[in-house]
């Protein structure tokens, strides 16, 4: 079995690619660092050579919509079609539980992971979309994205993350079985409201930064699955946060 990793050294992509060699797969990198760039074109053939499955964990920094849509859609279409023609039998992606659902419409990156899942069920090649929740250690930098003159401003809405570690077991364990599932959706054990998760993720860092609770504004409670999912074990790492239910 040969996996490419489309994102490799990522965050998200490092990890699946360690666990994957102990596990005695053999893993290509594939992503700018490694001269694959799937937005031009240039290494992807190379990058596929003898691939029969592909982990795509690409990122974008981009939160704007028009470039969030452009960066997914064009990475998976350009994937698919070399994978198709380099007899790659299963394209594994990791998406966001919560993205596509109608209250979820105006946030750019999402619409952009919208276009990703799109361009990759419209393609030629058996798949599984993974949509996980956030991970853990993503906490802290969403309570810097909620900043607002000095304040974090927190909605008091769902959310339910779960530990990287188990997503990346997930995402291994989806390659080696080799069967293309459709889609799944993975949680953490434990759900929470966003403005309590980040008081008390801050309070324990010794972050002074106050915590506002704020209405929601356009997508509620798109941080949680709504329907069936896989359930993680690991508890948030920070105890004594009030529970949603
Ligand atoms: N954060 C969360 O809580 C969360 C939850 C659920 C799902 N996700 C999803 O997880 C995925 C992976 O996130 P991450 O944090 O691991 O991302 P990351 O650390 O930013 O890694 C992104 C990877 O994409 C590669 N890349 C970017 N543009 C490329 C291009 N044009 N051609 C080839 N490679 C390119 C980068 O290559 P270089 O390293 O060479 O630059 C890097 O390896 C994302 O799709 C995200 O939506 C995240």
């Amino acid at each position: 079995m040969k996996v490419l990793i489309a994102g490799g050294r990522g965050r998200v992509g490092s990890k699946v690619a360690d666990l994957l060699e102990s596990r005695g797969v053999e893993v290509v990198s594939g992503g700018l660092d490694d001269g694959v760039d799937y937005l031009e074109g240039t290494g992807v053939p190379e990058a596929l050579e003898g691939v029969d499955t592909i982990i795509n964990v690409l990122n974008t920094r981009s939160f704007d919509k028009d470039a969030a849509v452009a960066f997914f859609e064009g990475t998976t279409r350009t994937l698919s079609a070399e994978g198709a023609r380099a007899g790659v039998q299963h394209h594994i992606l990791l998406s966001i539980v919560g993205v596509g659902q109608g209250d979820a419409s105006d946030i750019g990156y999402y619409l952009g992971k919208v276009a990703q899942e799109k361009a990759l069920a419209e393609g030629p090649l058996p798949y599984t979309i993974v949509r996980s929740t956030q991970f853990h250690a993503y906490i802290p930098v969403l309570a810097d994205q909620h900043m607002l003159d000095g304040k974090v401003r927190a909605p008091r809405e769902l959310i339910q993350p779960v530990e990287l570690g188990e997503l990346v077991s997930l995402l291994a364990e989806v390659a080696i079985t080799r069967a293309p599932l459709g889609e799944l959706e993975f949680a953490g054990p434990e759900r929470f409201f966003m403005d309590d998760l980040l008081r008390g993720t801050l309070a324990a860092s010794g972050d002074a930064r106050e915590v506002v609770t704020v209405k929601s504004f356009g997508a509620v409670d798109v941080m949680v699955p709504r329907g069936e999912y896989q359930m993680g074990h690991e508890l948030y790492p920070i105890r004594g946060i009030p529970l949603a239910d």
